[in-house]
């Protein structure tokens, strides 16, 4: 086996390699003048199984393009197989027509990659689990919330409540209060898909002198948790801890985030930044482990 990662998951792939004692084959990639994308494998792979591990976090495009031409190289090489891990699939909140004649962004995603002829391919908490079902080659979803579940485990807060900033975050909150061994609650959200604007509604919460974590799959704006933090807040939380796996953290959002209250953003290395506390690796390493 050999795992190569690209550019946006370097070091998330180094670690994956040292863990399973696998070789690892980096890559050279630079950015021609004109803004195109180069990428060349340091070492062969013929006969080999290739694990390619690239986030799609932003910059979404050219980290994208990055990943289909590592798989396409690794397929032109001769692996034996392809495994693409993408921790943060880009576009998958585009799963639908929210309003008529828009692209379905993810189907168009799926079907670039499954058309490269890979064998497999393995995300982390994807926005929704409905989204795998684009994919015609096996497609897995993997959680990292037993691991922020561990992370705010060993914060011994005592007694903390759970909370779901909307209905879609709801089973991974369930989570978290499962290893945490608290209550958990979600709340009410509502976005205009014209405008961007979220709006929470009001939910009276136990949460009085309580320390809150609000857990949701993805921080884009920030808009959605500043809501569900001010209402904590309002309703006499103490402190608040959030717990994301895809820290996007766009433009103001951390600003957005301190000022509703938040004491702690804890992302993971899905998507690299200052948030990027827990790695996904002991999950990733678990699941390829039973393939050596
Ligand atoms: C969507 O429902 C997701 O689960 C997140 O809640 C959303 O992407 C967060 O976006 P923002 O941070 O812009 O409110």
């Amino acid at each position: 086996m050999i795992i190569i990662p690209g550019s946006a998951s370097k070091d998330l792939g180094i670690k994956v390699a040292k863990m399973l004692n696998v070789e690892l084959v980096p890559i050279e990639h630079k950015i021609f003048p004109d803004g195109e994308s180069y990428i060349r494998f340091t070492n062969d792979l013929k006969n080999n199984d290739a694990v390619i591990i690239q986030s799609c976090s932003p910059p979404q495009d050219k980290n994208l393009i990055e990943l289909f031409l590592m798989l396409d190289n690794a397929k032109d090489l001769g692996a034996k197989s392809i495994t693409a891990i993408v921790p943060y699939l880009a576009y998958s909140r585009q799963d639908k027509r929210f309003m008529p004649f828009e692209a379905i962004s993810i189907k168009t995603i799926a079907k670039l990659i499954e058309s490269i002829g890979i064998d497999e391919i393995i995300t982390f908490d994807i926005h929704s689990l409905e989204i795998l079902k684009n994919f015609k080659i096996k497609a897995m979803n993997f959680s990292a919330m037993s691991l922020l579940g561990k992370y705010f485990l060993n914060l011994g807060l005592k007694d903390p409540l759970v909370i779901a900033p909307d209905k879609g975050a709801q089973r991974h909150a369930e989570a978290i209060a499962k290893i945490l061994n608290s209550e958990y609650t979600f709340l009410e959200k509502h976005r205009n898909r014209v405008s961007g604007e979220v709006i929470t509604f009001h939910k009276n919460l136990n949460v009085k002198n309580k320390d809150v974590i609000i857990i949701d799959d993805i921080i884009s704006t920030g808009s959605t948790i500043a809501n569900a933090s001010k209402i904590a807040k309002n309703e006499g939380a103490k402190d608040i801890y959030v717990g994301c796996t895809h820290p996007l953290l766009i433009g103001d959002a951390r600003k957005k985030l301190k000022d509703s209250g938040v004491k702690k953003i804890v992302g993971t290395d899905c998507i690299i930044n200052e948030t990027s506390e827990v790695s996904v690796a002991p999950i990733i390493v678990e699941y390829l482990r039973k393939k050596l």
